[in-house]
């Protein structure tokens, strides 16, 4: 079986999760790759159909936030869509079994929210058999959603933890099992409605980002690396634009801390910041 992951990962968390996955997918008789949907090949609408074609499993990996996926991810779900529309009908009438599954990583609750594409995925011809969430650090502590990430002991207690959880998903996957969580737990689903509803309200009012340009040593990598082109840099100074998927990328590895969600500034020891959660961790890989 072909397993293919499409992924979003803000800080880090979600790539690793994929990148643990797919080893443990590549050392049995299968094969997975997981691609990032920042690559720029991902615009190009042949490359996803050729991707859809040649996938038995197909994945989406993404962060929650407030128990549904980031917009970005949304986004990229409509581009699978319409490349889906294009391909012969025999993609959809083969009698090949394929399916779709989730993984998202969180810090603390996610409610339904590994089940939110359950209807894209159906519609892209690839219905889910799996969806689970992994327990990983927050990358969201700022003044108003003040979650500081794990200490390093307990991140690797996680990834330990994650690791079995993959594996047993994996099996369950290719014998052809059922799993999905936050299906039958209703408590759960109640909380995830609830999230969903406030989620963009709250966001939006306690995140209006802001770079202090006394502290801003012009290094652009904000301007790199912001996943949507939201941030710019004209007249010397930072600016933000409002296409911001709240990834938190810029606000966490912005060397100087300059970047904040208002005009205070979020003091890095009273509010940490989430750099990924290897050694020596690089935003380039979140998009190569
Ligand atoms: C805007 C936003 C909302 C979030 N909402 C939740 C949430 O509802 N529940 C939760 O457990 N974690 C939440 N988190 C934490 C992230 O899901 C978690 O840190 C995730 O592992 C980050 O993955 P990444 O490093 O791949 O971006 C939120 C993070 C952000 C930025
Ligand atoms: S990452 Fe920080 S220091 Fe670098 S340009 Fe952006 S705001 Fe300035
Ligand atoms: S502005 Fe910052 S938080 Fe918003 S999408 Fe860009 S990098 Fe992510």
């Amino acid at each position: 079986m072909k397993f293919t992951i499409f992924y979003f990962s803000g800080t880090g968390n979600t790539w690793w999760v994929c990148r643990e996955f797919a080893k443990i997918v590549n050392k049995s008789e299968h094969d997975a790759e997981f691609i990032s949907i920042e690559q720029d090949d991902i615009q190009s609408m042949g490359y996803l159909q050729k991707k859809l074609q040649f996938t038995d499993a197909l994945g989406i990996a993404y962060p929650i936030y407030g128990s549904t996926a980031p917009q970005i991810v949304w986004n990229f779900m409509e581009s699978l869509e319409e490349a889906s529309q294009k391909i012969s009908i025999d993609f959809k009438e083969n009698k090949k079994k394929r399916f779709g599954f989730i993984l998202t990583t969180m810090a603390l609750f996610s409610g339904d929210g590994a089940l939110v594409l359950n209807d894209e995925m159906k519609k892209i011809a690839f219905p889910l058999l799996g969806a689970i969430n992994i327990k990983m650090s927050s990358n969201i502590s700022i003044p108003g959603f003040h979650y500081d990430p794990v200490e390093k002991e307990k991140l690797e207690k996680r990834k330990q933890k994650a690791q079995k959880k993959l594996k047993n998903f994996f099996k369950k996957l290719r014998n052809d099992k059922k799993k999905l969580e936050g299906r039958w737990n209703l408590l759960g689903k109640l909380g995830g409605w609830i999230q969903r509803k406030f989620m963009d309200w709250a966001l939006n009012r306690t995140i209006d980002w802001n770079a202090n340009m006394e502290r801003c040593t012009k290094c652009m990598l904000c301007v790199k690396e912001c996943p949507t082109d939201n941030i710019t840099f004209e007249n010397e100074a930072i600016r933000f634009l409002d296409k911001c998927t709240y990834c938190m990328r810029c606000y966490n590895f912005c060397p100087t801390h300059a970047i904040s969600p208002r005009e205070e500034i979020a003091d890095p020891k009273k509010y940490k910041r989430h750099r990924g959660c290897t050694e020596n961790f690089k935003l380039s890989i979140l998009h190569d």
